[in-house]
């Protein structure tokens, strides 16, 4: 039995939780449940990040006092963890007295590879950081993930000196010491690290208050990524606490806009302060509306809330880790939502566990429950490797076969010829093949397989509603 920690990134609660937010959660609640299968113990983090200039510019346009403002925020997306059936252990806020003080001690063990320095450039606030001359040109002077301009700051910062770290990070990424996935976003890191300048790590309270105070200088708040990162084990007690238990983290789930910050910043940190890297940063990719991106000006941003409602969070769950990839881009429709709920969930799932427990409820069948249940390996090798997408398609393929078996083999006529025996043996083949897809599925949809256990425990007997009422 190992111990496993797996880690979310934490949103900026400048707003209400949107689709786009549900990745990380979803993807870490099935990597901790089939960690916890496989019998190993687990922590999953989540958290919010509260500072930064776009938090306390929202709050300010509003007129709310910015701690009052977060506050508000704060529960809206604990409320929607839970809606989607993720359980986290441990839950971290970036204004947290303790989370403070720990950064604070952070930066006093990372003083030696820090210096201050003063710096002229492009920033943007949506994206929390400043961008090279290179890129501000290539974009045109606006940041395409925020439709902004960049802002031309002129400010003296603390800087963390990045070339103490460079090829450490290089040859853990080079090697899979710290794995990236998928692979395509590993070069694309490397690249990017090859001439990463080196770091701001503060900024001038003038012009930015809402942040961790740097020790020692009054003038000066830590960059909102630092404290945002150092979430990760300030959670778990650092410095004050032995977390060698625990950290290095197994896998942290991020999106590929803010794996940057994870791939050089971060690892960085880790090694400043002496500290193993994560065993693996997995980068999913975006969840697109309609095809595009999803913004307040397109009028297609679509509320988790209103997806979760309309079948549930386990239908919500199916269409975010089999129909969005994990690693790339992928869209969210209504009518896709719809489809994968009715011919998929309702028809493929439901009516088979319908199907099968009228016809052994019907004809007194008894399971006898001395079968395997063991995880095939083929499924195993794809959840260690983080693909999830194909793992709960390779999963489905089992279910769309014992719907094909059950045609094929027809108990139905078995039963009404009268030939018990052969109506034993093909009950009890499909329904173990059932009970095995379902270990697999289990990670993925929790409650409906513990429905189906229940269902398929001595006296068999169908639920009174279907699990997956037609619309
Ligand atoms: N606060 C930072 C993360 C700090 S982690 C130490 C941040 N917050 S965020 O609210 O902008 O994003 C939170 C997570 O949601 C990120 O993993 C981000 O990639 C993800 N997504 C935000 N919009 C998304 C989509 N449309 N689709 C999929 N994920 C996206 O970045």
């Amino acid at each position: 039995m190992k111990n496993i920690y797996i880690t979310t990134a934490i949103p900026y609660v400048n707003g209400e939780p949107h689709i786009g937010h549900a990745l990380d959660y979803c993807l870490a609640d099935v990597c901790a449940r089939y960690q916890k299968m496989l019998g190993n113990k687990v922590r999953l983090q989540a958290g919010t990040d509260e500072h930064g200039s776009k938090i306390w510019q929202k709050a300010t346009d509003l007129g709310v006092p910015v701690k009052e403002y977060v506050d508000g925020n704060v529960k809206k997306f604990q409320d929607f963890i839970h809606s989607m059936g993720v359980e986290y252990t441990d839950f971290v806020r970036t204004t947290d007295t303790e989370h403070e003080k720990r950064c604070q001690e952070i930066w006093g063990r990372l003083r030696s590879h820090i210096y201050k320095n003063k710096y002229e450039g492009w920033y943007c606030a949506g994206c929390e950081r400043f961008v090279t001359e290179k890129e501000h040109v290539e974009n045109g002077g606006v940041c395409p993930d925020h439709a902004k301009p960049y802002e031309w700051l002129r400010e003296e910062n603390y800087y963390l000196r990045f070339s103490d770290f460079k090829e450490q990070i290089k040859e853990a990424i080079e090697s899979d010491e710290m794995m990236i996935l998928p692979e395509f976003r590993k070069k694309e890191m490397l690249a990017l690290l090859a001439d990463s300048p080196d770091v701001s790590v503060s900024r001038p309270r003038e012009h930015l208050e809402w942040g961790v105070a740097v020790p020692d200088d009054a003038e000066q708040v830590m960059y909102v990524w630092i404290d945002a990162l150092a979430n990760y084990i300030t959670v778990l007690g650092y410095p004050e606490r032995d977390i060698s238990g625990w950290w290095p983290a197994e896998a942290q789930f991020v999106g590929k806009d803010i794996l940057r910050f994870h791939a050089i910043i971060w690892p960085a940190m880790l090694l400043g302060l002496g500290l193993p890297l994560p065993r693996a940063m997995i980068s999913h990719g975006f969840i697109l509306s309609d095809g595009q991106k999803m913004s307040k000006s397109i009028g297609n941003v679509v509320a988790p809330m209103d997806v979760i409602e309309k079948y549930g969070a386990e239908a919500f769950r199916y269409y975010f880790l089999r129909h969005i990839d994990t690693f790339l881009d992928s869209d969210f429709t209504w009518a896709k939502y719809d489809n994968a709920y009715n011919n998929e969930l309702a028809n493929d799932l439901g009516n088979l566990v319908q199907r099968l427990a009228t016809l052994a409820k019907k004809n007194n069948f008894e399971l006898k429950s001395d079968f395997d249940a063991k995880l095939p390996n083929e499924f195993c090798d794809l959840m260690d490797k983080y693909e999830f997408t194909k793992a709960f398609d390779f999963a489905w393929g089992k279910i769309q076969q014992i719907n094909h078996d059950i045609d094929e083999q027809k108990p139905w006529s078995l039963a009404k010829n009268g030939e018990k025996e052969k109506l034993d043996s093909c009950l009890q083949g499909l329904i173990v093949d059932l009970l095995r897809a379902k270990q697999m599925l289990s990670p993925f949809l929790p409650v409906t397989c513990e429905k189906i256990t229940g269902i398929f425990t001595n006296p068999i007997a169908p639920p009174e509603t279907p699990l997956f009422p037609k619309n």
